[in-house]
C-alpha cells in the first residue's frame, strides 16, 4: 500500500492524540529495549524515545514512503527499519516494551497476530497499542458498503478491505489466555472537528481509502471518490463536520 506522509501529516494533532494517551499508560522505566510497530514517518518514535531515558528503540514500518521523512527523528537511542509486522513478529529478539500506535489495523488476522505481538514481550515487559475501532467508524462502514455496490465490486474483483479489528472484550480474552492479568483496554471517542465533509474526505484519503483508490483508475477510481464523497456530505452536511472517530487502546504488563 502506497503511504503519503504528507496527507497523513495534515492532521497531526487529531492523529497525535491517542498516542499521548498510550504514553500516559507507559511504565517509564530507564535502559529498556522498546520496538514501534508501524512507526510510520518516525515522529512519534522520537516522542516516545524521548519520553523514556536512556532506551534503546527500533521503530519499523513497511513503508518506504512514510520511513524516507525518519531520518530527521534518528538519533543514538533510535534506530528504523524498512520490515513489516508480519516480519518482525517471527523473529526472535523480546522487547520491554512493544508499542503500536495506529498500525495493526492494517494487518490481517488479529487472532493469529496478537499472541505473536504478545510473545515479542519479555517477562516483567509491557505491551502497548492503539488502532481505530474500524467496525464501528462510519468514515470504514460507508467505505465498505461503496465497494459492495457496482460498478465497483467488479472493477475492485469482489475485494473488500473487510477489517480485521476485534471488539475489544477479545482482545482482554487474547491479552489473559496469553499470559496477562494486569491490563487496561479502553475505547475513546477522539472528537474530530473539521470545515465541512471534505476535509472529512481528506483526513480518510490518508489512510483507509488509499487500499480502495490504489486497486481502481481511471473514471471507475473518480466515480468511487465523488459518490464516496457525496455519501459523506450527506450523513456531515453541517459546517464544521463533527466527527467521533473511536479508537481501542491496550495496554497489558506480562
Ligand atoms: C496510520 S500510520 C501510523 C504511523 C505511526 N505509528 C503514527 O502513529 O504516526 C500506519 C503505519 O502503519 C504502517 N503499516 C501498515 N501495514 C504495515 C505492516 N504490515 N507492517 C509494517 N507497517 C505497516 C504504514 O506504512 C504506516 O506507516
Amino acid at each position: 500500500m502506497s503511504w503519503n506522509p504528507d496527507t497523513y501529516n495534515k492532521f497531526k494533532s487529531e492523529r497525535f492524540a491517542p498516542f499521548y494517551d498510550c504514553l500516559n499508560l507507559i511504565t517509564i522505566r530507564q535502559g529498556i529495549n522498546v520496538i514501534d510497530l508501524g512507526c510510520g514517518t518516525g515522529e512519534l518514535t522520537r516522542k516516545l524515545a524521548d519520553a523514556l531515558p536512556e532506551s534503546r528503540v527500533l521503530g519499523i514500518d513497511s513503508s518506504k514512503e512514510m520511513l524516507n521523512d525518519s531520518k530527521a527523528f534518528e538519533n543514538e537511542q533510535i534506530q528504523f527499519e524498512l520490515r513489516s509486522i508480519e516480519d518482525q513478529v517471527n523473529e526472535i529478539t523480546k522487547y520491554d516494551l512493544v508499542f503500536s500506535n495506529a498500525a495493526i489495523q492494517w494487518v490481517y488476522n488479529h487472532e493469529e497476530l496478537l499472541p505473536k505481538i504478545i510473545a515479542m514481550v519479555k517477562p516483567g515487559g509491557q505491551l502497548v497499542i492503539q488502532l481505530p475501532d474500524q467496525k464501528q467508524n462510519l468514515s470504514n462502514l460507508i467505505l465498505d458498503k461503496l465497494a459492495t455496490e457496482e460498478p465497483f465490486a467488479s472493477a475492485l474483483q469482489n475485494w473488500n478491505r473487510n477489517t480485521p479489528v476485534l471488539d475489544m472484550e477479545r482482545y482482554a480474552q487474547i491479552l489473559f489466555e496469553n499470559g496477562s492479568q494486569q491490563m487496561t483496554i479502553f475505547e475513546k471517542i477522539y472528537p474530530l472537528v473539521l470545515k465541512d465533509s471534505d476535509a472529512l474526505y481528506d483526513w480518510v484519503s490518508g489512510t483507509a481509502l488509499i487500499p480502495y483508490t490504489e486497486r481502481l483508475s481511471g473514471e471507475t477510481k473518480e466515480q468511487f471518490i465523488a459518490v464516496y464523497k457525496e455519501r459523506l456530505k450527506n450523513r456531515f452536511p453541517k459546517s464544521p463536520a463533527f466527527y467521533p472517530f473511536k479508537r481501542i487502546i491496550m495496554e497489558a504488563k506480562f
